[in-house]
């Protein structure tokens, strides 16, 4: 693993772009770049946090974008740019963010993922969450069951 990687929260027109940009190369759905601004400025408990790495230039890898709510952190998006997966840079994201969480007071963590999303099943299960709940047909553009994954001992991961 890299230890030129550096996570930090988002906030500058520039970050928003590039998290916009890495969201079109991953969903079909992306939020655009002032759909985030707005979030950020008028959702308390929302957090987006910008993983960069520092080489001959400086490259987004990944993004992850949370609320924390009293003990519950939720994940509502997180992507690692296509050419760079499978390097463990997730799992570094991922434990950043439940750091800070757990700084913040959170004790368990949750997220909703396509019940076809294999990649980020396993590594949910990597991280300790589990399945425990099904939303049915709660994903558009395909329609698809949604997977309710917790993680109920953030501190212990
Ligand atoms: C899911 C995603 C974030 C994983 O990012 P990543 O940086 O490749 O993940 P990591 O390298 O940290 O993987 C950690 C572990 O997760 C599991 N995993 C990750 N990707 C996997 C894959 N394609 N197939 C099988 N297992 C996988 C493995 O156990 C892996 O550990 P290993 O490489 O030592 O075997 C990435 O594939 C992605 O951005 N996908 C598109 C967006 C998305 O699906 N986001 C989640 C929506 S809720």
């Amino acid at each position: 693993m890299s230890d030129a990687i550096e996570i930090t929260r988002a906030a500058a027109d520039d970050d928003l772009t590039e998290i916009s940009a890495l969201q079109a190369r991953t969903f079909t759905n992306p939020w655009s770049a002032e759909s985030l601004r707005w979030e950020l400025a008028n959702t308390d408990v929302a957090r987006l946090y910008i993983m960069r790495e520092h080489g001959r230039i400086v490259r987004t890898v990944g993004y992850c974008a949370c609320w924390v709510i009293f003990d519950e952190l939720h994940i509502n998006s997180l992507a690692v740019d296509p050419d760079e997966r499978r390097r463990g840079l997730a799992s570094q994201l991922l434990r950043a963010v439940h750091a800070e969480a757990v700084a913040a007071g959170a004790t368990k963590a949750t997220l909703e993922v396509r019940r076809s999303n294999e990649p980020a099943l396993a590594l949910y299960a990597h991280l300790g969450y589990a399945v425990e709940a099904v939303r049915k047909d709660y994903y558009e553009q395909p329609r698809e069951d949604a997977l309710v994954l917790w993680c109920r001992r953030l501190a212990a991961i």
